[in-house]
């Protein structure tokens, strides 16, 4: 969702801030802008509706002089897609300008009494009202201390207001974290802001990563303070592992397909987990009187699966959860209860939300991120990452399937099973340059056969999540309408729409399913459905035929297998995988 940032340093900051803007894109945004303090030391602003490059067309932001800047990519919540309404806002006397990432609660009652005081107001946002909230408290106090303002500030404003306020006079940024993240890049005299590391990586990897309430200001130094005792304190700087490079395309079309190809390696750091913090998460779990599982959207799919593989492989009952639907189940928490948090970002509103209630009832909560530093991962009491790298695509791809690995493995682990689990695990990393392989064969089923309006997906067991995953690929990116279900269902629904011509992918791995999966497979055939097979042996029901070699846990490598035919699909139809329409990367909203 919104993505910020801010640079202050010896270079002319808007090209940087033009570059790091076109990395933050991958979070999802609808205007953007920037803002400097030029050479007259005034506030120049420019801004727009559209991508990045096509408002930039119409603006040109590296024309904007100065080195120190902040700029804005806005995922609308308050006010339309408007000019206007998209950030930087500068306060009535142009001495700040200001980009917010979050939403603040009670603009409506703060803005009628700015308005009273005479504040002109340009745009119908909640964040235009946090610069004229500090431009007032300023006037009345001889424009002599920000920080103390900002302090005043975060305790008057409700709700998520990460910001950063450009101040001409000072030639300072004052970036502020409030629930949404914010992460200050050290350079080589130079000092970045941003909502994500990715968008500095290129020119430091050096990082400091903001609590709430910290305060970092920014000029020819990076002083940090704590606003709730206004006491300047030592941040801890974090060396980030993650490189540039991992961050580019690399010569690939789109983010997305890299980031498919990528799960060879990938996956197999993700399984060399640090053996202490390994040990002590499947203790936890083992000892658990109850685990709630959570997660949303895909990481929602991976909590599914983990919920079968932990009862098949380990006899342990965990209770799959909606990060959404979490108060649901609000009742059944108590201290004796584990929550385990899925998210790649880190920052999934719905899921933090289940956490802060959880924590109320005393629940211990453990989580496993791709993030460092992310929220989740510092809410939780332990937790694991991902190693995957950074995920720039919208759609989840690589971070899903290590999701798949560990938590497998964690099963595996709850069994006192862990090295058999890792030679299972490992058979499917070794093979799964095959799958990748695989693409001619699927870009030509997804021209030929896969391209309609609705397409159905079954599986059973395991294969069952990874064909709910599935599905929710093919909506997101291809906009194909897809239904996902356990094939036992048919029979009490959705049989009902299987007419000749209907298009279903069956996910038949050698396991106890199969049987009845072939089962379900001939239903749909006596009412004229076509079968496209996704297994490790080419059964007769088929009618085209997807193959995957034959391991343990063959559900899994059908995961890669569905992002493909995805991708392919969106590409096919002419739409932008790594864009799509409507959603964002990072859901930092209820
Ligand atoms: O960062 P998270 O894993 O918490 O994100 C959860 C969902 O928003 C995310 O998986 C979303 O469903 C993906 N865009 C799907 O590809």
């Amino acid at each position: 969702m919104c993505g910020i940032i801010g640079y202050v340093g010896k270079k002319t900051a808007s090209p940087i801030l033009y570059d790091s803007l076109k990395k933050l894109e991958y979070r999802g945004y609808d205007s953007c802008g920037v803002a400097t303090v030029n050479g007259d030391g005034e506030i120049e602003l420019k801004k727009g509706v559209g991508r990045i490059e096509s408002v930039d067309k119409k603006v040109d932001f590296k024309s904007l002089t100065g080195k120190i800047g902040i700029a804005h990519t806005r995922w609308a919540t308050h006010g339309k897609v408007e000019t206007r309404n998209a950030h930087p806002f500068t306060s009535c006397n142009r001495h700040y300008a200001l980009v917010h990432n979050g939403i603040l609660e009670n603009y409506v009652e703060l803005k009628k009494e700015l308005v009273k005081k005479g504040h002109t107001f340009t745009s119908s946002t909640d964040t235009e009202v946090l610069v004229h909230l500090i431009e007032e408290k300023m006037a009345h106090d001889d424009n002599s201390n920000l920080i103390k303002i900002i302090t005043e500030v975060s305790q008057e404003a409700k709700g998520a207001f990460t910001f950063l306020l450009l101040d001409k006079v000072r030639k300072e940024i004052y970036a502020f974290r409030k629930d949404s993240p914010l992460i200050i890049g050290l350079g080589d005299n130079e000092f970045f802001a941003s909502s994500d590391i990715t968008s500095f990586l290129e020119y430091t990897n050096k990082a400091i990563i903001l609590e709430n309430y910290q305060l970092a200001v920014l000029n020819e130094d990076c002083i940090v303070y704590d606003v709730s005792t206004g006491l300047k304190i030592k941040p801890k700087v974090s060396t980030i592992d993650w490189t540039a490079e991992q961050a580019s395309k690399s010569g690939y079309p789109h983010f997305m397909l890299k980031e498919i190809f990528e799960e060879v390696e990938i996956s197999k750091h993700s399984l060399e987990q640090d053996p202490v913090k390994l040990k002590a998460m499947i203790e936890v779990l083992k000892k658990s009187k109850k685990v709630f599982i959570l997660g949303s959207g895909t990481s929602y799919r991976a909590c599914l699966l983990a919920s079968i593989y932990f009862a098949q492989i380990a006899g342990k009952q965990i209770t799959p959860v909606l990060g959404s639907e979490y108060k649901t189940y609000q009742n059944l928490v108590d201290k004796d209860t584990v929550i385990f948090a899925i998210s790649q970002s880190g920052e999934t509103a719905d899921v933090l939300e289940g956490i802060y209630l959880a924590k109320e009832k005393g629940a211990r909560v453990v989580s496993l991120v791709n993030v460092m530093g992310s929220t989740i991962m510092r809410e939780s009491d332990q937790y694991l990452t991902l190693n995957a790298g950074p995920e720039i695509a919208v759609a989840s791809t690589k971070a899903f399937t290590s999701q798949v690995l560990i938590l497998t493995l964690l099963a595996y682990g709850l069994a006192d099973k862990l090295n058999e689990g890792k030679d299972n695990l490992n058979e499917i990393v070794s093979v799964l340059d095959q799958v990748m392989n695989l693409s001619e064969t699927l870009v030509k089923l997804a021209k030929d056969v896969l391209n309609k309006d609705d397409l159905y997906l079954i599986g059973r067991g395991s294969s069952y999540p990874v064909a709910m995953e599935g599905e929710l690929k093919i909506k997101e990116i291809a906009y194909i309408h897809a239904d996902a279900l356990a094939g036992g269902e048919l029979k009490h629904h959705t049989l009902a729409l299987i007419v000749p011509g209907v298009t279903c992918l069956a996910l038949v791995p050698n396991d106890q399913t199969k049987d009845d999966m072939i089962n379900n497979i001939m239903q749909i055939k006596a009412r004229g459905g076509e079968i496209i097979g996704i297994s490790s042996e080419n059964l007769d029901v088929f009618d085209y035929y997807i193959p995957i070699p034959q391991v343990h846990l063959e559900s899994i490598l059908m995961i890669p297998v569905l992002q493909m035919i995805s991708y392919y699909l969106s590409v096919i139809r002419g739409n932008d995988p790594d864009f799509p329409r409507n959603l964002a990367k990072s859901v930092t909203v209820l």
